[in-house]
């Protein structure tokens, strides 16, 4: 529940409330897949976090918006027996530690985590809204790459829509 809590905190300070996800998606998140809910600390303190999903062969022609909706149920595609693809849901760095080169090491830390649990997974797969440009420039430093656009796919409260871009990219082998 504290762990809730605090990841609702970061939730807070990570988006703009048009995209913010109700509690009860990231308490399904949790209960139903534990081991892909990460957190990082420092200090004793949770300065961050990463969700996932483990979702079937993905094709990125066959890429729909829908996928990827806000408030989806994690039941939908998330499959951590057959499954080969990671989705990665969310990822927020607590702000006070934003603009220090953290954001790649817990983006990274995501990747070779769930690369060593789920040895089936051979790629990555997220959604980052165009304008979120420190995000952008992680998952281009990973060596993501662009695969799908959804035009205005992220509405804000007070400001237009704004386009959604899909990256994929490998996971981590040693
Ligand atoms: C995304 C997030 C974790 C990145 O962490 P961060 O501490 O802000 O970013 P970093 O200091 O690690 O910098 C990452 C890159 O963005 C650049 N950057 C950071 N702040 C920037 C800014 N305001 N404008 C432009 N570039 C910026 C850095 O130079 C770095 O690029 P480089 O590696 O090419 O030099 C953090 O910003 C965050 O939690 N944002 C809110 C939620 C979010 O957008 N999540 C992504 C969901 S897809």
């Amino acid at each position: 529940m504290a762990d809730l809590d605090r990841i609702m905190a970061l939730e807070v300070t990570g988006f703009d409330p048009g995209h913010w996800e109700a509690r009860h998606v990231y308490a399904q998140r949790v209960e139903v897949f534990p081991e892909g809910s990460l957190m990082a600390f420092y200090e004793g303190e949770n300065i961050g976090c990463v969700f996932c999903e483990i979702w079937p062969e993905t094709n990125d022609n066959a890429l729909q918006a829908d996928h990827f909706a806000l408030g989806h149920d994690i039941l939908e595609r998330h499959d951590p027996v057959h499954g080969n693809t990671l989705y990665i849901a969310s990822m927020v760095l607590d702000p006070a530690l934003r603009g220090r080169s953290l954001g790649l090491p817990l983006f990274q830390g995501c990747l070779t985590t769930m690369a060593q649990v789920y040895n089936q997974l051979h790629s990555a797969l997220l959604l980052v809204n165009a304008t979120w440009t420190p995000a952008r420039r992680i998952y281009m430093g990973a060596g993501f790459r662009e695969v799908a656009r959804f035009e205005g796919f992220f509405q804000p409260q007070a400001q237009p829509a704004q386009e959604g871009i899909v990256m994929r990219g490998l996971l981590p082998r040693s």
